[in-house]
């Protein structure tokens, strides 16, 4: 049984006396304790072992007061399950030494047994549950097929994703192949996160924003909506298409709990472009946590009254900063949990 299961009652719309609230990144480099592991263990060390991926998933439920814990992981374990290298360079970020440039390049990706090779994803989920108490519901994740796409063609982080987005162009056929991979490797994996204990789950389309309006339908939505209906019947579900505004009334129509929005949509505009029926998740610029605490409680206020506090999931607009003051953080979720 949970304690605290505000989040869920927002996802299925169900009345609340306040709005739930967690962070995007939430589990990360802002925190002390984090930064201490980060020290002793490399990147995927971290993920691959359940003890520590529960402690660090845990960290900012104890540390900050949010209303979930998103289980610590990474969207690119995909690829890497799909038999892709993929480090981390710290300071840097992904980098895919040997990125997709042909058909044959595409052989070496594999899906038959993806979620044999994440099973310590599934333990660390049992693991974070069981040690969660029911203090707050768990929330699993994954990359979105273009997302992920965008890294295993372009073979590391990019402001705009050129080289992924001219393979769309020069090889639609062979794209629309490995998006199938994805998008299979994708539900399974996610199927397998909720039977471990995930309360719900979130796609992040970090990229979508980088795609034209009909690339958009083709490459992101259609594959999401894949992802989405398959999933819709297991549990409650979120799609975080960043920079993809202009999709949003197509994707209200998904059977899908919760649209997360960025900054760069007010939010009244968000309500009527989804026809004022669907929960929605975000937007506070990231940046603001960067600003004085009475901003930041200030802003945390007028973000709420926009949005109303029913059918409504307080958030960022993207990942927490890495350079944000642990009190900033929860002077946000404070502030939230005060209304
Ligand atoms: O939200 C959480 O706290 C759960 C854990 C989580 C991580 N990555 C841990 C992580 C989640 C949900 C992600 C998702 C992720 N990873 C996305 C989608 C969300 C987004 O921010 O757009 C993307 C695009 C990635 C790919 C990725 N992984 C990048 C670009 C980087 C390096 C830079 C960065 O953003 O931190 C990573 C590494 C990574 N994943 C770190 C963490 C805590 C930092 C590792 C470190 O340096 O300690």
């Amino acid at each position: 049984m949970l304690k605290n299961d505000l989040l869920l009652k927002a996802l299925k719309g169900e009345k609340v006396d306040r709005p739930p609230v967690w962070m995007m990144r939430q589990a990360g480099r802002y925190l002390p304790d984090y930064q201490k592991l980060r020290a002793k263990y490399s990147f995927f060390e971290r993920c691959q072992n359940p003890e520590l991926a529960t402690e660090i998933t845990l960290q900012p439920v104890e540390q900050i007061g949010v209303d979930a814990a998103i289980i610590f992981s990474d969207i690119l374990v995909i690829p890497q399950a799909m038999g892709m290298e993929v480090q981390l360079i710290p300071g840097k970020g992904p980098l895919l030494p040997k990125p997709i440039k042909t058909a044959a390049d595409t052989e070496i990706l594999h899906i038959h047994d993806i979620t044999d090779r994440l099973h310590y994803v599934f333990e660390a989920l049992s693991l974070t549950k069981k040690t969660l108490d029911g203090q707050v519901p768990l929330i699993g994740f994954a990359g979105a097929p273009w997302t992920l796409f965008c890294y295993m063609i372009q073979g590391k982080g990019s402001k705009s994703f050129d080289e992924a987005r001219a393979f769309l162009y020069k090889n639609p056929v062979l794209s629309h192949q490995i998006f199938d991979k994805i998008t299979k490797a994708t539900i399974s994996y996610l199927k397998e996160q909720i039977k471990a204990g995930a309360d719900c789950v979130q796609l992040f389309d970090s990229w979508s924003g980088m795609l034209s309006p009909a690339m958009f339908q083709q490459f992101s939505l259609h594959y999401n909506q894949k992802i989405i209906t398959a999933l819709s019947e297991y549990c409650p579900t979120i799609l975080f298409a960043k920079g993809a505004w202009y999709g949003l009334e197509e994707m209200s129509r998904m059977p899908v709990n919760a649209l997360g929005i960025d900054w760069k949509i007010n939010p009244q505009l968000a309500r009527k472009l989804t026809g004022n029926t669907i929960t929605l998740q975000g937007n506070l610029d990231p940046a603001i946590l960067l600003s004085s605490i009475p901003n930041i409680k200030n802003e945390a206020q007028k973000m709420i009254k926009s949005f109303g506090k029913e059918r409504y999931i307080a958030n960022l607009g993207h990942g927490i900063l890495p350079n944000v003051p642990v009190d900033h953080a929860r002077a946000f979720v404070d502030e939230v949990k005060s209304y």
